[in-house]
């Protein structure tokens, strides 16, 4: 598979489309479209009114690339007075002239008859009579046409985002047929859909500002079924926070069967009705228990209402407004799916020919777990933690269901442990670890993704219904850059593919580490490992690589580039430039530092270029997506969004009453004791200076002749920055005492001494040893810096790039093996090199991901040298429907951290670690031998010699 995918790579550099096998040229081929003139587009009268309706996509968007848009010719026969070169596009046995080049043998079907949304397209010498030469895509059912016709689109350069984020056409003169037999379908995935919701404030408001102020009417679903159909996806649970879909605008359910939409409804919406209408047209209460009759009636008329349609019903039933019930039992749930196969039996026929799913969500799932039986051809649609963690997975017993499995999950949610609605922090190699595996474990039928206001997630959106679509295309981990350089080419073109490629990927790196709502002062540390500084460098970094890319770029690219790439790396960077210097200005405003007040105004003026950026957003384009960043993400305080941003609290700095100047130390010690230098440690320490008064102060260091100040003296000049010195300290280790050893620096500063220490640990390794370093008693380690991996022919470990809040992710593939058993399994071993003999504390730093089964928790084994491995368990088993204790951790750090003690002898040792279960992804290795201090992201990888 990889070989077709480093295939597709090339493709990408000659054109557009995401990973799609080309069947169009703009220099070459044996059928021209356009430039010599334009194609006639020939479609059936007797087709579905949906794919004559992409025809007439297609048709403009052709005009769009060559300012001509192809001529559509309607026929209800299999003659046509159309002559010169075509397109004919129709669905078999809905067009009788494909059918007539399927009996006259001119096109081969039969790998698409009879499958679920396939085509074939391959260019037909003579379909008709006047017509030479034509390019003939044929559908096996309706989507299968309209996929097989927006394939057309995306090869000449129209992005499924040409509305939703403004990406212009590339213009060309010709367009030309290739000579190729392309046979696609059937997808991966059956059903693959997004859920819009947690929609108020931004996607509501801008709704009422487009469409007239009478909620979400059919001119906007129109806009979200075509992208949903040109990024190959079929399913959708509409807005219903406040929304009724099929009554808000009585056109609205019958469009979506038009375009070729299967409507469904979110998981607490039994039967085709919203949460809305259970609360307004139920007579009685919304309980099973003592209002059953009432319930049948309503759930009744749902089905009736959307029999016509193409639909997936949800089943089952939950609490009223998203809510467990407080009444329901396995008993009578089972009761309510049975009455609810009863009515859809009578309304519509034969229910092993419905597709209805039952979701297992929430509280739901313990209801499964106490025995409710599920009839087998109800699909059961398992859920993630709303975080993007999926909590259950198909186990053996449960595959061989007719109805099958699928999975709903999060790019968005509302709830504990807190929110994430404002901007995307999604990364896409966690969504492919989660969605791969969900594939592995034979979760196929239906995939519906929570995207919020659908913007600004676009990213996210693309990626997951592509995963949806074609998965063989996502086999390998390293799937991610290649889908990502594809989607900058669709975008943005070749040229910078690469680049914008890279910004998404850092962008969403430095997003995921942690959830903006998340986000406050103390979260990265300003004492310790230049944490929030190191951080706060990268986004800026991103910013102006992003910049200049954006300044690069045509002015039509502009708009696009700033929705998906600019603005999210400006309004995260405003968040780090905010909290980072809030830290600084309380940490700062303790010590009496003048400096202080600066780090406050800079905060206060992070805060206004948030307010800034997304008036900017709100006035692109003619106020085109203005309210789309009416979204708040300053100053939570619970899992519940603030009212309005607020500014988090700064502080004024003390008045001295002990002297002009102070100093701190990296590390943050009142004693100032600086943390151990080494060979093989960070090369430099720094101490800050820092004036307490308002009037000039110098300063000046003395110290040991091997340490050395840089800088060694100076003027402290308030107010503002100049106001303090950080100075850096670092060793001329050709002369420092060979051994462990305690400096004095001697700072002067404002008339007073201050005595700083630091340990000089100057001790050589033996020449032949090779691995990581212990220095200020820690040993840091990204785990795909082993020094020897072992695979058996079952298993073996892959680096997922870019996974997780450091470097990557190392876990096992394939995801399919079974537990895995020290010592002949995979095994990872990384040799360490420790000075300090102790019990030594091993953290390691593990994926975010659950447990996916009752009987094979995520667990892994560690063990130094030769003794036996200790197995660590990482997340506690829970019943279906519960959370482990350490969740809301886990989801919040964006990992688990789970430590295990080991006595180590001075010397060379051997760390072996080994992931018992697949969905065991490591992060980060951390040793701490006495020396670890607080921070986010851990202490930055040791040395390695
Ligand atoms: C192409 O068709 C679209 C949609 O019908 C229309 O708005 C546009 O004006 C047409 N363009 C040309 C060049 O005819
Ligand atoms: C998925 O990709 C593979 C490899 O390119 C291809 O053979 C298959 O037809 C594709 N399937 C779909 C649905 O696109
Ligand atoms: C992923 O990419 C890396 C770096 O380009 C390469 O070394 C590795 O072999 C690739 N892995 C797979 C599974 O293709
Ligand atoms: C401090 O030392 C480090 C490591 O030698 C160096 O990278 C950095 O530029 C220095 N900073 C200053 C302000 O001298
Ligand atoms: C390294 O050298 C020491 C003696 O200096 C020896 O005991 C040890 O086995 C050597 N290790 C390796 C990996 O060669």
């Amino acid at each position: 598979m990889w070989s077709s995918i480093v295939v597709l790579l090339c493709f990408v550099s000659d054109g557009l489309s995401l990973g799609q096998q080309r069947v169009i040229s703009f220099t070459d081929g044996p059928l021209q479209l356009a430039g010599n003139g334009v194609a006639t587009l020939i479609l059936s009268s007797t087709d579905f009114p949906g794919v004559i309706r992409a025809g007439q996509d297609l048709a403009a968007d052709f005009g769009k690339i060559t300012g001509k848009n192809l001529t559509i010719a309607q026929i209800s026969t299999d003659q046509t007075s159309t002559t010169g070169p075509a397109i004919i596009a129709g669905t078999l046995g809905k067009s009788a002239l494909i059918d007539s080049l399927v009996s006259a043998g001119k096109i081969d079907i039969s790998q698409i008859q009879g499958q679920w949304e396939s085509f074939v397209t391959q260019i037909v010498t003579s379909p008709v009579s006047g017509v030479a030469s034509a390019l003939v895509i044929a559908g096996s059912d309706k989507r299968g046409t309209i996929y097989g016709i927006y394939d057309i689109s995306e090869q000449i350069g129209v992005s499924p985002w040409y509305w939703f984020a403004d990406v212009p056409s590339t213009q060309q003169t010709n367009i030309f047929a290739l000579d190729i037999h392309k046979t696609q379908g059937p997808p991966s995935v059956k059903y693959r859909g997004i859920f819009l919701n947690d929609e108020q404030p931004a996607l509501t408001n801008w709704v009422k500002e487009k469409y007239g102020g009478v909620g979400y009417v059919s001119g906007f679903y129109a806009r979200v079924f075509e992208l949903l159909l040109r990024l190959r996806a079929n399913y959708l649970w509409p807005t219903m926070w406040d929304s009724m879909f099929a009554l808000d605008d009585t056109k609205n359910q019958p469009l979506a069967d038009t375009y070729g939409i299967v409507m469904g409804t979110s998981h607490t919406e039994p039967l085709m009705r919203s949460t809305k209408e259970q609360t307004k047209y139920v007579s009685g209460s919304w309980d099973w228990t003592s209002n059953k009759a009432n319930i049948i009636k309503f759930l009744t008329d749902g089905a009736n209402r959307a029999k016509p349609y193409e639909s997936l019903y949800t089943m089952g039933m939950r609490g009223s407004g998203d809510t467990a019930s407080s009444t329901l039992t396995a008993a009578s749930l089972a009761d309510v799916v049975s009455e609810q196969q009863k009515i859809l039996t009578s309304v519509i026929g034969n229910v092993s020919t419905i597709p209805q799913m039952w979701c297992l969500y929430k509280e739901v799932g313990g209801y499964y777990q106490k025995g409710l039986k599920v009839p087998d051809d109800i699909t059961l649609l398992w859920s993630d933690d709303n975080s993007g963690n999926m909590q259950r997975l198909p186990i053996p017993s449960e595959v061989g269901r007719v109805g099958g499995a699928g999975v709903y999950y999060h790019f968005d949610y509302v709830g504990d442990p807190r929110n994430y609605k404002w901007i995307n922090t999604i990364a896409p190699q966690k969504t492919w670890e989660q969605m791969h595996m969900t594939y592995n474990r034979n979760a196929r039928e239906i995939w519906v993704v929570n995207v919020g206001d659908l913007k600004p997630l676009e990213i996210p959106i693309n990626h997951f219904l592509d995963m949806a679509y074609n998965m063989t295309l996502f086999t390998s981990p390293n799937s991610t850059d290649t889908w990502l350089s594809q989607f900058a080419a669709m975008q943005f073109g070749a040229a910078v593919s690469d680049q914008v490629a890279s910004l998404i990927d850092t962008y969403s790196h430095l997003a995921a580490r942690r959830k903006y709502e998340l986000l406050d002062s103390t979260i990265f540390s300003v004492i310790n490992y230049n944490e929030a500084d190191t951080v706060l460098a990268e986004w800026h970094t991103l910013v102006s690589s992003a910049q200049a890319i954006y300044d690069s770029l045509p002015a039509a690219s502009q708009p696009a580039f700033f929705q998906l790439v600019l603005h999210p790396a400006k309004a995260g960077s405003i968040l780090y430039d905010l909290y980072v210097s809030t830290a600084k200005n309380n940490l700062y405003a303790k010590q009496g530092r003048v400096s202080s007040t600066t780090y406050g105004t800079m905060a206060t003026t992070a805060f206004q270029a948030d307010k800034d950026l997304a008036s900017t957003y709100h006035k692109l384009l003619g106020g085109k997506w203005n309210h789309m960043m009416d979204q708040t993400h300053i100053g939570y305080t619970s899992w519940q969004q603030p009212s309005t941003n607020n500014m988090p609290a700064q502080s004024t700095p003390a008045k001295s009453t002990n002297g002009a100047a102070g100093v701190f130390v990296d590390g943050g010690s009142t004693t100032l004791a600086l943390p151990s230098i080494s060979l093989y440690g960070p090369a430099s320490r720094w101490i800050d200076i820092y004036s307490k008064g308002s009037s000039a102060t110098s300063f000046t260091i003395s110290s040991d002749p091997w340490v050395k100040a840089s800088p060694a003296s100076g003027q402290l000049t308030p107010p503002g920055l100049t106001s303090d010195q950080r100075v850096n300290i670092t060793i001329d280790w050709s002369t420092a005492p060979t051994s462990t050893t305690t400096s004095k620096i001697i700072v002067t500063a404002g008339g007073t001494d201050f005595t700083v220490t630091i340990p000089l640990s100057n001790t050589a390794l033996p020449a032949n040893f090779t691995g990581f370093v212990e220095s200020d008693k820690t040993i840091s380690i990204e785990p795909e810096h082993w020094t020897s991996v072992t695979s058996t022919s079952k298993a073996s470990y892959g680096v997922i790039p870019n996974y997780g809040r450091s470097l990557s992710g190392v876990t096992l593939f394939p995801v399919t093996i079974s537990s895995q058993t020290p010592l002949s399994s995979p095994k990872l071993s990384y040799n360490i090199y420790v000075f300090t003999a102790t019990t030594a504390s091993i953290t390691l730093y593990l994926g975010p991901s659950l447990n996916t089964g009752p009987s094979r928790p995520l667990t892994y084994a560690i063990s130094i040298d030769d003794a036996a491995p200790t197995n660590a368990q990482y997340v506690p088993i829970t019943d279906l429907g519960t959370l482990p204790s350490t969740w809301t951790q886990g989801v919040e750090r964006q990992g688990y951290d789970h430590t295990t003690k080991h006595d180590v002898t001075v010397g060379a040792h051997v760390l072996n670690l080994w992931a018992l279960e697949p969905g065991v992804v490591f992060q980060k290795i951390v040793a701490d031998l006495g020396g670890v201090r607080t921070s986010y992201l851990g202490p930055p990888e040791s040395m390695r010699v």
